[in-house]
């Protein structure tokens, strides 16, 4: 593999960004070019005609620096390794698999194939299956072991088996069952299964029991806990087969923790666990929102998938986007990236793609197993706003960081109270924070208010801040689906121009091992006297006082 140090655009980039990208002033841009938003920004349209339009116009870019990061992206052979995913190919090497979530959103039903067998089928069965349950649980057809109708989903999973589940229910509430709750347990923390169970009764409750391999400690802890718990109350093993589910690629260890696997929905093993929102782990969603709803958050997800695997890079927004993150983060030196929906009910997407952006590219090693010597995978945060305005914010308009954000919008709201009003205040910050970090405030502008001279460096912006503004019309299901599939490919073109695998996760594995030593540790009698002088302490302390 060449290192993306040595490809020709690489150089040309450092030199664009001595040149002119560390000056590079987005204001003196604006006045300059009149089309300058037309240039850089792009409308999607989704599968129901729906548009979400992609501004990257704010951003530290013209047509030099953004042609030359759209070399790179060719130097670096991107488009070849989209279409190795896109066909089924091993490109997650470490683990010798397939990189195939694209194939659980094939709705078009098109041949993908995965080691010469076409998946589509198989998906599609799964999905009716899912279907048919999530049905019955909707009418009440579906029934616990009382006859009573099932008004409680826990989902018991962590990682990408809860918090796409968590992220996708939250957003979509608008379209929930009138009287099913969904709940998510996923921290061994065991306040987490003991709050939640509070508001369950046994007889009215159905467990999904969400685990990729079924052997993550924390998710196998709390199905025991739930399985306990039910059983002390109903006493009879039998009636497990009504309110516990599974999702999982693992037949064996679901049916060793006593669910039978007619009542398991599967997935294959190329799914990762921070892909696979779209596979039998979004159950919860399919019951909560509806089949109807689940079909239409996938299409959307298609949809931006036929528009990154069809489009020239020049037009494709998940190029875009992946390549504004080299321009920050391996030139500018920016280490962070900032999503920031103005959307109540989008409060967990930040949280979700932590996991996608750091778990994929938080990594070292390149593919073929050098250790990089340029930056990889940036800090990702985020929260919605207008709260993060009240808190963070301060750092972003006048801290000495550069941080890149991304705001999002949808044009209608779910809840136009007040005749509108709110959403008009929010589109308002919206549109102010974006617009506030490019134009900055300077020191005339702000002495020409009469401010005392002590305190104008105080009121002073710098400006110059880096956003891109993504507008939805409306926060659907198709909506949603489009914007995790662009984030998903986002990521993807930033790990193909590292050269690093984007599809493994082996930095969660160490504290994994010791967890385990130190369980054992903890369940003896008597000091340990095996760790480093600190960790020691810390234990026996622990002891003591637990
Ligand atoms: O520990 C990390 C991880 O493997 C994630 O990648 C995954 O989403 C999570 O754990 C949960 O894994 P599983 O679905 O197998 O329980």
């Amino acid at each position: 593999m060449t290192s993306p140090l040595s490809l020709d655009a690489w150089n040309q980039l450092q030199s664009l960004y001595e040149s002119k990208g560390k000056s590079f002033s987005t204001k003196e841009a604006f006045k300059s070019d009149p089309k300058r938003f037309s240039k850089f920004s792009h409308e999607f349209t989704n599968f129901d005609n729906s548009k979400i339009l992609f501004d990257y116009s704010k951003n530290l870019i013209d047509e030099e620096i953004l042609s030359s990061l759209i070399q790179l992206a060719k130097e670096a052979n991107v488009e070849k390794l989209r279409n190795e995913m896109f066909n089924g190919d091993h490109i997650n090497t470490t683990e010798d698999r397939a990189v195939y979530h694209v194939a659980l959103r094939n709705r078009s039903m098109k041949e993908m194939k995965v080691d010469g067998v076409n998946v589509a089928n198989e998906v599609n069965d799964v999905l009716q299956h899912m279907k048919e349950f999530s049905d019955s649980v909707r009418d009440g057809s579906w029934k616990g072991y009382t006859g009573e109708k099932i008004l409680n989903v826990v989902n018991i999973g962590i990682g990408g088996s809860d918090l796409g589940p968590v992220m996708v229910t939250e957003a979509l509430k608008h379209y929930a069952h009138e009287s099913i709750k969904v709940h998510f347990v996923s921290n061994v923390d065991g306040t987490h299964i003991v709050e939640t169970l509070k508001n369950c009764k046994p007889e009215s409750t159905l467990f999904l029991i969400a685990s990729k391999t079924f052997t993550t400690a924390e998710t196998c802890a709390n199905a025991v806990t739930a399985k306990n718990w039910f059983l002390n109350h109903v006493k009879d093993e039998s009636h497990i087969a009504k309110h516990f589910v599974a999702l999982s690629t693992n037949a064996d260890e679901v049916a060793k923790f006593g669910i039978d696997t007619k009542n398991m929905f599967g997935f294959e093993n190329w799914v990762g666990g921070r892909y696979s929102v779209w596979s039998a782990i979004g159950l919860s969603i399919c019951i909560y929102i509806g089949f109807e709803n689940f079909d239409k958050f996938l299409k959307g997800a298609e949809a931006i998938d036929n528009h990154f695997l069809n489009t020239p890079i020049e037009e494709n927004i998940p190029f875009l986007g992946g390549l504004l993150t080299i321009w920050y983060n391996n030139f500018h030196k920016a280490q962070t990236k900032l999503v920031a929906p103005f959307d109540q009910y989008m409060h967990r997407f930040p949280a979700y793609l932590q996991q996608l952006s750091m778990e994929s590219n938080g990594k070292s090693v390149t593919k073929d197993s050098k250790f990089v010597n340029y930056e990889t995978g940036v800090v990702l945060f985020g929260e919605p706003t207008t709260n993060a305005q009240h808190s963070f914010f301060q750092l972003v308009h006048q801290g000495t960081k550069l941080i890149p954000t991304d705001f999002i919008l949808a044009a209608q709201s779910h809840n136009p109270v007040e005749n509108n009003k709110h959403q008009l205040m929010l589109a308002s910050n919206y549109f102010a924070q974006a617009e506030s970090l490019m134009l900055g405030k300077t020191k005339e502008q702000v002495e020409s208010e009469g401010t005392e001279s002590s305190l104008v460096p105080h009121k002073m912006f710098p400006g110059n801040r880096p956003t891109t503004s993504i507008l939805a019309q409306k926060i659907t299901p198709a909506t949603l689906g489009s914007l995790i599939a662009y984030y998903e490919h986002v990521t993807f073109v930033e790990g193909a121009i590292w050269g690093i695998n984007s599809f493994d996760q082996w930095g969660v594995e160490l504290g994994k091992v010791l967890a385990k030593v130190i369980l054992k540790e903890l369940q003896t009698e008597g000091d340990v006297k095996t760790h480093d002088a600190s960790t020691q302490g810390l234990i026996n302390q622990f002891k003591a006082w637990a």
